[in-house]
């Protein structure tokens, strides 16, 4: 007879995963023929101890050949446990993935519900400025159906100078000229200020407005009033009209200004160069080419020739010289709209 024994220690985690499978293994041990104990300390599976009898060598390298069979079953238990183990960890680590997925997800919904706070707010300031905008254009309209209730000029005039304004920015801002001051957007502002320049009017007295001749000097003093009274009245309406588009600052500007002169021999403050506002020395050019285009009571219109050369002679003296270049270049246009939009 001979015995044929194996010990194993253990380590605190294969016993640990022995424990678990003790019966299966020993039941399995039995269906096999082998003895097999279980070394426990304080309950828990020390080491495994196999015992086996055999009669001959024989039965032996068969037994051995058993045992190592058992060993590898309990080794593939471990490998199996291992992998479980593994899964676990992978399922851990998986669910340690869907915990960060899910804190993600709850940023996510966070960071959506902020955006949708956000949306929600500027909703709200988009219908706020709506209403101010809406307030803009009502003020704008009542302001132009003043100015040309009251204007000695037409109403074409207004039209006219408008489009005037309107192509002396575009090719400034083509020849590369005040290209941060003339935005589109500011371009824009200019066009739909442009016919409040003489809202000022409204505070002269019809004997000097609507005069059959020339003004004498103490009723153009009153007269020059014109540019001071509409600065005045547009900025109490952008004080109604402030976060609007910004076109009653600009028509502010354009009022107050158109008469100032590039030289400093203009009214009412007798601004020199580039302290006259932009919008205001294009409106300049723009109002006097007109003007002087158009037939009065007291003289007939220039021709458009004539009106050029003295367009042109007065570059760097009444009007700024890149707004004559601009001019230049565009007098072909602007006859173009003096023409579209001519007097009856
Ligand atoms: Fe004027
Ligand atoms: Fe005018």
């Amino acid at each position: 007879m001979l015995i044929l024994t194996a010990r194993f220690n253990l380590t605190k985690q294969e016993y640990c995963v022995l424990s678990s499978l003790n019966e299966g293994l020993s039941v399995k041990a039995v269906a096999k023929n082998l003895d097999i104990s279980l070394h426990t300390v304080n309950g828990h599976m020390k080491s495994i101890y196999f015992k086996l009898h055999v009669k001959s060598r024989g039965e032996a390298q068969h037994k051995f050949n058993e045992y190592k069979a058992a060993v590898a079953n309990v080794e593939l238990s471990f490998q199996n446990e291992e992998k479980a183990k593994r899964v676990d960890e992978l399922a851990i680590a998986n669910v340690e993935k869907a915990d960060r997925a899910a804190e993600l997800v709850i940023a996510n919904v966070e960071k959506a519900d902020r955006a949708a706070e956000l949306e929600v707010a500027l909703i709200g300031r988009s219908s706020a400025n709506k209403k101010v905008y809406q307030t803009e254009s009502k003020f704008l309209a009542c302001l132009n159906a003043l100015a040309m209730a009251r204007d000695n000029e037409t109403g074409n005039h207004i039209l006219r100078t408008q489009h005037y304004v309107k192509t002396i920015a575009l090719r400034l801002k083509e020849m590369g000229n005040y290209k941060i001051e003339l935005s589109d957007e500011m371009i824009k502002l200019l066009f739909k200020a442009a016919p409040l320049h003489d809202i000022g009017k409204v505070g002269i007295p019809d004997s000097i407005l609507h005069k059959p001749g020339r003004l004498n000097d103490e009723e153009w003093q009153v007269m020059k009033t014109h540019a001071t009274i509409g600065r005045a009245i547009l900025a109490s309406a952008e004080l109604e009209t402030q976060g609007g588009s910004g076109v009653i600052t600009v028509a502010i500007q354009i009022a107050g200004d158109h008469h100032e002169k590039w030289d400093g021999s203009g009214y009412p403050g007798g601004l020199k160069g580039e302290e006259i506002s932009l919008p205001a020395r294009i409106m300049a050019l723009a109002d006097v080419y007109d003007a002087l285009m158009s037939k009065r009571v007291y003289k007939t219109g220039w021709s458009h020739e004539d009106v050029t050369s003295e367009i042109v002679s007065q570059s760097g003296a009444h009007f700024d010289p890149l707004v004559v270049d601009a001019f230049m270049m565009e007098r072909s246009g602007f006859l173009a709209i003096h023409s579209k939009y001519k007097d009856d």
